[in-house]
Protein backbone atom coordinates (compact mmCIF):
# COMPACT_ATOMS: atom_id res chain seq x y z
CA UNK A 1 0.00 0.00 0.00
CA UNK A 2 1.74 3.55 -1.11
CA UNK A 3 1.81 6.20 1.32
CA UNK A 4 -0.25 8.85 0.63
CA UNK A 5 0.90 12.62 0.76
CA UNK A 6 -2.72 14.53 2.19
CA UNK A 7 -6.36 13.05 2.58
CA UNK A 8 -9.52 15.11 1.05
CA UNK A 9 -11.74 15.56 3.61
CA UNK A 10 -15.43 15.31 2.56
CA UNK A 11 -15.30 19.13 2.50
CA UNK A 12 -13.21 19.22 -0.18
CA UNK A 13 -10.26 20.51 1.84
CA UNK A 14 -7.09 18.55 1.52
CA UNK A 15 -5.30 17.17 5.32
CA UNK A 16 -1.72 16.81 5.11
CA UNK A 17 -0.96 13.23 5.75
CA UNK A 18 1.59 14.41 9.06
CA UNK A 19 0.77 16.77 11.29
CA UNK A 20 2.57 17.61 14.71
CA UNK A 21 1.04 16.01 17.48
CA UNK A 22 1.22 18.08 20.85
CA UNK A 23 -0.62 16.02 23.43
CA UNK A 24 1.59 16.35 26.90
CA UNK A 25 3.81 19.01 24.75
CA UNK A 26 4.63 21.41 27.58
CA UNK A 27 3.43 25.29 27.11
CA UNK A 28 7.80 25.48 27.47
CA UNK A 29 8.64 23.43 24.88
CA UNK A 30 6.00 23.42 22.17
CA UNK A 31 6.45 26.71 20.60
CA UNK A 32 9.90 25.44 19.67
CA UNK A 33 8.57 22.24 18.17
CA UNK A 34 6.05 24.03 16.50
CA UNK A 35 8.35 26.34 14.98
CA UNK A 36 10.87 23.70 13.97
CA UNK A 37 8.38 21.52 12.89
CA UNK A 38 7.17 24.22 9.83
CA UNK A 39 10.38 25.16 9.19
CA UNK A 40 11.78 21.52 8.72
CA UNK A 41 8.29 21.14 6.41
CA UNK A 42 5.14 20.42 8.57
CA UNK A 43 2.16 21.82 7.19
CA UNK A 44 -0.13 20.84 9.60
CA UNK A 45 -0.27 21.03 13.59
CA UNK A 46 -2.65 19.55 16.03
CA UNK A 47 -3.61 21.34 19.16
CA UNK A 48 -6.65 21.05 22.05
CA UNK A 49 -8.06 23.44 24.44
CA UNK A 50 -7.78 20.48 27.06
CA UNK A 51 -3.87 20.14 26.63
CA UNK A 52 -3.08 23.78 27.63
CA UNK A 53 -0.71 25.07 24.87
CA UNK A 54 -2.75 27.05 22.59
CA UNK A 55 -0.94 30.47 22.84
CA UNK A 56 2.37 28.72 22.73
CA UNK A 57 1.31 26.60 19.71
CA UNK A 58 -0.14 30.20 18.28
CA UNK A 59 3.29 31.68 19.32
CA UNK A 60 5.59 28.96 17.17
CA UNK A 61 3.28 29.13 14.34
CA UNK A 62 4.14 32.62 14.07
CA UNK A 63 7.82 32.29 15.01
CA UNK A 64 8.50 29.72 11.48
CA UNK A 65 6.84 32.70 9.41
CA UNK A 66 5.07 30.26 7.44
CA UNK A 67 1.75 31.75 6.06
CA UNK A 68 -1.08 30.80 8.39
CA UNK A 69 -3.20 29.65 4.65
CA UNK A 70 -0.14 26.91 4.25
CA UNK A 71 -0.84 24.98 7.94
CA UNK A 72 -3.77 22.76 8.75
CA UNK A 73 -4.41 23.90 12.27
CA UNK A 74 -6.93 21.38 14.37
CA UNK A 75 -7.77 22.18 17.79
CA UNK A 76 -10.94 20.84 19.98
CA UNK A 77 -13.37 21.38 22.19
CA UNK A 78 -12.46 20.45 25.80
CA UNK A 79 -15.00 18.06 27.59
CA UNK A 80 -16.15 21.35 30.13
CA UNK A 81 -16.73 23.54 27.10
CA UNK A 82 -19.62 21.16 25.99
CA UNK A 83 -22.45 23.57 27.32
CA UNK A 84 -20.56 26.26 25.70
CA UNK A 85 -19.23 25.74 22.32
CA UNK A 86 -19.06 29.13 21.10
CA UNK A 87 -17.78 30.85 23.78
CA UNK A 88 -14.71 28.10 23.58
CA UNK A 89 -14.41 28.45 20.47
CA UNK A 90 -13.17 32.12 20.74
CA UNK A 91 -11.12 31.49 23.32
CA UNK A 92 -9.45 28.73 21.37
CA UNK A 93 -9.33 31.28 18.25
CA UNK A 94 -7.87 34.06 20.40
CA UNK A 95 -5.33 32.09 22.36
CA UNK A 96 -4.32 30.38 18.63
CA UNK A 97 -4.11 33.99 17.73
CA UNK A 98 -5.75 32.81 14.13
CA UNK A 99 -8.82 34.17 12.68
CA UNK A 100 -9.81 30.50 11.63
CA UNK A 101 -9.75 26.98 12.35
CA UNK A 102 -9.41 24.01 9.71
CA UNK A 103 -10.45 21.52 11.64
CA UNK A 104 -12.39 21.65 15.36
CA UNK A 105 -12.85 18.69 16.94
CA UNK A 106 -15.30 17.35 20.18
CA UNK A 107 -12.95 16.09 21.76
CA UNK A 108 -14.69 13.29 23.41
CA UNK A 109 -18.04 12.15 23.48
CA UNK A 110 -18.07 12.99 26.77
CA UNK A 111 -19.60 16.19 28.27
CA UNK A 112 -17.69 16.89 31.75
CA UNK A 113 -17.75 19.36 34.67
CA UNK A 114 -14.61 21.60 35.50
CA UNK A 115 -13.81 19.27 38.60
CA UNK A 116 -13.25 16.55 36.34
CA UNK A 117 -16.70 14.65 36.60
CA UNK A 118 -19.40 13.21 33.96
CA UNK A 119 -21.82 15.48 33.60
CA UNK A 120 -24.53 13.38 33.11
CA UNK A 121 -27.13 15.90 32.35
CA UNK A 122 -25.68 17.06 29.65
CA UNK A 123 -26.14 14.80 25.98
CA UNK A 124 -23.12 14.99 23.67
CA UNK A 125 -25.05 15.09 20.30
CA UNK A 126 -26.20 18.06 21.69
CA UNK A 127 -22.67 19.52 21.25
CA UNK A 128 -22.62 17.98 17.86
CA UNK A 129 -26.02 19.88 17.16
CA UNK A 130 -24.66 23.05 18.44
CA UNK A 131 -21.14 22.55 16.65
CA UNK A 132 -23.06 22.30 13.48
CA UNK A 133 -24.72 25.86 13.55
CA UNK A 134 -21.48 27.52 14.53
CA UNK A 135 -20.12 25.43 11.32
CA UNK A 136 -23.25 26.88 9.38
CA UNK A 137 -23.11 30.56 10.50
CA UNK A 138 -19.30 31.16 11.13
CA UNK A 139 -17.65 29.60 7.63
CA UNK A 140 -15.06 32.61 7.95
CA UNK A 141 -13.79 30.77 11.44
CA UNK A 142 -14.16 26.95 10.42
CA UNK A 143 -13.42 25.23 7.96
CA UNK A 144 -14.23 21.71 9.37
CA UNK A 145 -15.94 20.05 12.35
CA UNK A 146 -15.32 16.60 13.66
CA UNK A 147 -14.93 14.11 16.12
CA UNK A 148 -12.44 12.72 18.31
CA UNK A 149 -12.55 9.30 20.34
CA UNK A 150 -15.92 8.38 18.82
CA UNK A 151 -16.12 4.49 18.64
CA UNK A 152 -18.69 2.73 15.84
CA UNK A 153 -21.06 2.37 18.38
CA UNK A 154 -21.03 5.92 18.85
CA UNK A 155 -20.96 7.05 15.50
CA UNK A 156 -23.81 5.23 14.65
CA UNK A 157 -25.98 7.52 16.91
CA UNK A 158 -24.22 10.18 15.58
CA UNK A 159 -24.98 9.58 12.27
CA UNK A 160 -28.75 8.85 12.83
CA UNK A 161 -28.93 12.62 13.84
CA UNK A 162 -26.55 14.64 12.21
CA UNK A 163 -26.88 17.31 9.47
CA UNK A 164 -22.92 17.47 8.90
CA UNK A 165 -21.35 14.62 8.20
CA UNK A 166 -17.83 14.89 10.74
CA UNK A 167 -14.80 15.76 8.36
CA UNK A 168 -12.64 13.53 11.03
CA UNK A 169 -12.72 11.07 13.44
CA UNK A 170 -9.30 11.68 15.42
CA UNK A 171 -8.47 8.04 17.38
CA UNK A 172 -5.94 6.55 19.21
CA UNK A 173 -3.57 3.99 16.63
CA UNK A 174 -0.78 2.22 16.59
CA UNK A 175 -0.09 -1.43 16.10
CA UNK A 176 -1.18 -2.17 19.94
CA UNK A 177 -4.82 -0.48 18.70
CA UNK A 178 -5.02 -0.98 15.41
CA UNK A 179 -9.37 -0.50 15.55
CA UNK A 180 -9.58 -1.63 11.58
CA UNK A 181 -13.38 -2.15 11.77
CA UNK A 182 -13.57 1.39 13.24
CA UNK A 183 -11.17 2.85 10.75
CA UNK A 184 -13.07 1.04 7.35
CA UNK A 185 -16.28 2.32 9.14
CA UNK A 186 -15.12 5.89 9.30
CA UNK A 187 -14.03 5.71 5.69
CA UNK A 188 -16.99 4.16 4.32
CA UNK A 189 -19.07 6.99 5.74
CA UNK A 190 -16.92 9.82 4.57
CA UNK A 191 -14.88 10.44 7.65
CA UNK A 192 -11.33 10.29 7.42
CA UNK A 193 -9.36 9.10 10.65
CA UNK A 194 -6.79 10.77 12.49
CA UNK A 195 -3.93 8.51 14.00
CA UNK A 196 -2.89 10.08 17.69
CA UNK A 197 -0.53 8.17 19.69
CA UNK A 198 0.80 6.60 16.87
CA UNK A 199 4.00 5.80 18.00
CA UNK A 200 2.05 4.34 21.42
CA UNK A 201 2.43 7.23 23.63
CA UNK A 202 6.04 7.99 26.30
CA UNK A 203 8.28 5.08 26.40
CA UNK A 204 6.52 3.16 24.26
CA UNK A 205 7.47 -0.61 24.14
CA UNK A 206 6.68 -0.61 20.15
CA UNK A 207 9.80 1.55 19.40
CA UNK A 208 11.64 -1.88 20.43
CA UNK A 209 9.42 -4.50 19.09
CA UNK A 210 11.25 -6.95 17.39
CA UNK A 211 8.90 -6.84 14.19
CA UNK A 212 9.11 -2.86 14.62
CA UNK A 213 12.82 -3.06 14.81
CA UNK A 214 13.37 -5.82 11.76
CA UNK A 215 11.00 -3.69 9.13
CA UNK A 216 13.27 -0.45 10.40
CA UNK A 217 16.30 -2.13 9.10
CA UNK A 218 15.08 -3.42 6.12
CA UNK A 219 13.89 -0.09 4.92
CA UNK A 220 17.19 1.81 6.25
CA UNK A 221 14.66 3.53 8.91
CA UNK A 222 14.13 3.92 12.35
CA UNK A 223 11.10 2.64 14.42
CA UNK A 224 9.31 5.69 15.10
CA UNK A 225 9.48 5.73 10.68
CA UNK A 226 7.69 2.34 10.82
CA UNK A 227 5.13 3.24 12.97
CA UNK A 228 4.41 6.47 11.24
CA UNK A 229 4.66 4.96 8.10
CA UNK A 230 1.66 2.44 9.36
CA UNK A 231 -0.98 4.99 9.56
CA UNK A 232 0.05 6.60 6.28
CA UNK A 233 -0.36 3.86 4.75
CA UNK A 234 -3.71 3.19 5.38
CA UNK A 235 -6.31 4.71 2.94
CA UNK A 236 -7.76 7.52 4.63
CA UNK A 237 -6.03 8.08 7.55
CA UNK A 238 -3.95 11.19 8.57
CA UNK A 239 -1.30 10.79 11.17
CA UNK A 240 0.17 12.69 14.53
CA UNK A 241 3.87 12.10 16.04
CA UNK A 242 4.03 13.75 18.79
CA UNK A 243 7.58 15.08 20.11
CA UNK A 244 9.28 17.99 21.74
CA UNK A 245 12.77 16.60 20.26
CA UNK A 246 14.25 19.00 17.10
CA UNK A 247 16.16 15.98 15.72
CA UNK A 248 12.69 13.74 16.73
CA UNK A 249 10.38 15.79 15.07
CA UNK A 250 12.36 16.01 11.66
CA UNK A 251 13.15 12.39 11.99
CA UNK A 252 9.60 11.68 11.86
CA UNK A 253 8.68 13.42 8.24
CA UNK A 254 10.49 10.30 6.78
CA UNK A 255 7.81 7.78 5.42
CA UNK A 256 8.31 4.53 3.55
CA UNK A 257 6.04 2.88 1.38
CA UNK A 258 4.86 -0.78 3.38
CA UNK A 259 3.44 -4.14 1.70
CA UNK A 260 0.37 -5.47 2.40
CA UNK A 261 2.43 -8.31 4.25
CA UNK A 262 4.20 -5.96 6.33
CA UNK A 263 0.94 -3.87 7.69
CA UNK A 264 -0.23 -7.57 8.31
CA UNK A 265 2.64 -8.18 10.32
CA UNK A 266 2.58 -4.67 12.04
CA UNK A 267 -1.51 -5.43 12.95
CA UNK A 268 -0.65 -8.55 14.44
CA UNK A 269 1.48 -7.08 17.52
CA UNK A 270 -1.77 -6.44 18.99
CA UNK A 271 -2.66 -10.11 19.57
CA UNK A 272 -0.60 -10.75 21.96
CA UNK A 273 0.20 -7.01 23.20
CA UNK A 274 -2.97 -5.05 23.22
CA UNK A 275 -3.11 -1.81 25.50
CA UNK A 276 -4.42 2.05 24.59
CA UNK A 277 -2.28 5.23 25.85
CA UNK A 278 -5.22 6.52 26.83
CA UNK A 279 -8.03 4.90 28.18
CA UNK A 280 -11.53 6.42 27.82
CA UNK A 281 -12.67 5.53 31.36
CA UNK A 282 -10.91 8.62 33.07
CA UNK A 283 -14.05 10.82 31.55
CA UNK A 284 -16.26 9.45 33.80
CA UNK A 285 -18.23 7.82 31.15
CA UNK A 286 -17.23 4.16 30.78
CA UNK A 287 -16.02 2.33 27.69
CA UNK A 288 -18.14 5.12 25.80
CA UNK A 289 -18.25 2.25 23.11
CA UNK A 290 -14.98 0.72 22.77
CA UNK A 291 -15.40 -2.93 22.13
CA UNK A 292 -11.65 -3.32 24.15
CA UNK A 293 -12.53 -1.05 27.03
CA UNK A 294 -15.78 -2.82 28.41
P1 LIG B 1 9.70 13.57 23.00
O1 LIG B 1 8.47 14.41 22.81
O2 LIG B 1 10.36 13.80 24.32
O3 LIG B 1 10.65 13.68 21.84
P2 LIG B 1 3.16 9.50 20.35
O4 LIG B 1 3.37 10.30 19.10
O5 LIG B 1 2.74 8.09 20.10
O6 LIG B 1 2.23 10.19 21.31
O7 LIG B 1 4.57 9.36 21.08
C1 LIG B 1 5.18 10.45 21.72
C2 LIG B 1 6.36 9.95 22.52
O8 LIG B 1 7.35 9.38 21.65
C3 LIG B 1 7.05 11.06 23.27
O9 LIG B 1 7.54 10.52 24.49
C4 LIG B 1 8.18 11.46 22.34
O10 LIG B 1 9.24 12.01 23.07
C5 LIG B 1 8.56 10.12 21.74
N1 LIG B 1 9.12 10.21 20.37
C6 LIG B 1 8.69 11.00 19.37
N2 LIG B 1 9.41 10.79 18.25
C7 LIG B 1 10.30 9.82 18.54
C8 LIG B 1 11.34 9.17 17.80
N3 LIG B 1 11.57 9.47 16.54
N4 LIG B 1 12.07 8.22 18.44
C9 LIG B 1 11.84 7.93 19.74
N5 LIG B 1 10.88 8.50 20.48
C10 LIG B 1 10.12 9.44 19.90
Amino acid sequence: MPIHKSVELNTGAEMPVIGLGTWKSPPGAVEKAVEVALKAGYHHIDTAAAYRNEREVGHGIKASGVPREEIFLTTKLDNPDQRNPEAALEASLKALDTPYLDLWLMHWPAPMTTDGKADKGHNWLDTWKAMEKLFQAHPDKLRAIGVSNVSKKFLEELLAIAEVVPAVNQIELHPSCNQQELVEFCVSKGISVTAYSPLGSDASPLLSNPVVEKLAQRHGVSPANILVSLQANRPGVTVLPKSVTPERIINNLKLVDLTDEEIQELFEIEKTAHFRACHPAWTGWGSIGFPDCE
